[in-house]
């Protein structure tokens, strides 16, 4: 295998007006006077509908107008539109409704135009959102487009993590990402389950993914797994059950098929968990 860490490119010849642009949505996010869903209407708005940015009340009240143009027009603004969370029985709507707005603006972001694959763009916004959005975020987040939550507010991230393009991370239950973390392309983290009986009997539990763990592309982790530090879980895995700090879990259901050579001995290793237990 090659090293190949990632390159650093030049910054582009317009660069400052995407810095002014994102200080600007800093500024309006900081202020605890301003409406975030007026924020998020504005900030979609002035990309996705620019020639109605400034009369956005009088277009949506236009009979003149095609209605297509004034739904669309409508939908920038996330008190029209109704996400999978809030029908949740257990969603917390004083929590849910103050991260709506931000978790609206990131997902329609990143289907305009400036969104999607582009990267700079994305994963600085996306990184002056999250902290706003979970229950706690730590240095250096990194989120490329399409990545979904359920309700966002129980998710808890620590340092340096990256999560990757399309993933899912249903935090009903609570999932916690400790350091260094990485999840890949299209890789979904459960925290909640449904009766094989009745579907409407919800089990909602805490997924624990501990420092350094890689979830690898198409992977699936279950409601409730705890993977334990520098694990691994391979491409296409489901883990039903915990994975072992330095093991790498392969398959369906995913078992251990090896130990990473940089293991230390199985005493050297504390768990988040117990870590936490020490500190105490
Ligand atoms: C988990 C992974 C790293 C294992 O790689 P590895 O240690 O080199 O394993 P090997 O290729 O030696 O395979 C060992 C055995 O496990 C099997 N295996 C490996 N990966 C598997 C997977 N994802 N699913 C099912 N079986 C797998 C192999 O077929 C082999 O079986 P065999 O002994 O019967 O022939 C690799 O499969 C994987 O998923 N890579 C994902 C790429 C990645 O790193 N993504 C993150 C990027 S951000």
């Amino acid at each position: 295998m090659a090293f190949l860490p990632l390159r650093q490119l030049p910054l582009s010849p317009s660069a400052s007006v995407l810095d002014a642009w994102l200080e600007k949505l800093a500024d309006a996010l900081a202020d605890n006077t301003v409406d975030r869903s007026l924020v998020c209407r504005t900030t979609l708005c002035e990309i996705a509908y620019p020639a109605y940015a400034s009369n956005w009340e009088t277009a949506i009240e236009d009979s003149g107008l095609p209605l297509g143009t004034r739904v669309g027009l409508l939908a920038l603004d996330p008190r029209n539109v109704t996400l999978e969370p809030e029908y949740y029985a257990e969603c917390d709507d004083v929590r849910f409704q103050k991260v709506k707005p931000l978790l609206w603006l990131w997902y329609s972001f990143d289907r305009t135009v400036m969104g999607g694959q582009n990267v700079d763009a994305g994963v600085r916004l996306r990184r002056m959102l999250a902290p706003l959005i979970f229950k706690r975020c730590g240095r250096n987040f990194k989120a490329f487009q399409h990545v979904e939550f359920s309700f966002g507010y129980n998710l808890e991230v620590g340092d340096d993590v990256v999560i990757h393009r399309h993933v899912l991370l249903d935090d009903r239950g609570g999932i916690l990402l400790g350091n260094k973390v990485s999840v890949s392309d299209y890789a979904n983290i459960y925290s909640h389950t449904h009766s094989i009986v009745d579907q409407r009997e919800v089990t909602n539990v805490q997924t624990v993914i501990e420092d350094g763990v890689r979830i690898t592309y198409h992977a699936t982790v279950l409601a409730g797994v705890h993977a334990g530090t520098q694990g691994m879980i391979g491409a296409m895995a489901v883990a039903t059950k915990n994975v072992r700090p330095y093991h790498v879990n392969v398959g369906i259901p995913a078992k251990s098929i090896t130990v990473k050579p940089n293991a230390p001995t199985p005493s050297d290793i504390l768990s988040t968990s117990q870590r936490v237990a020490h500190e105490k």
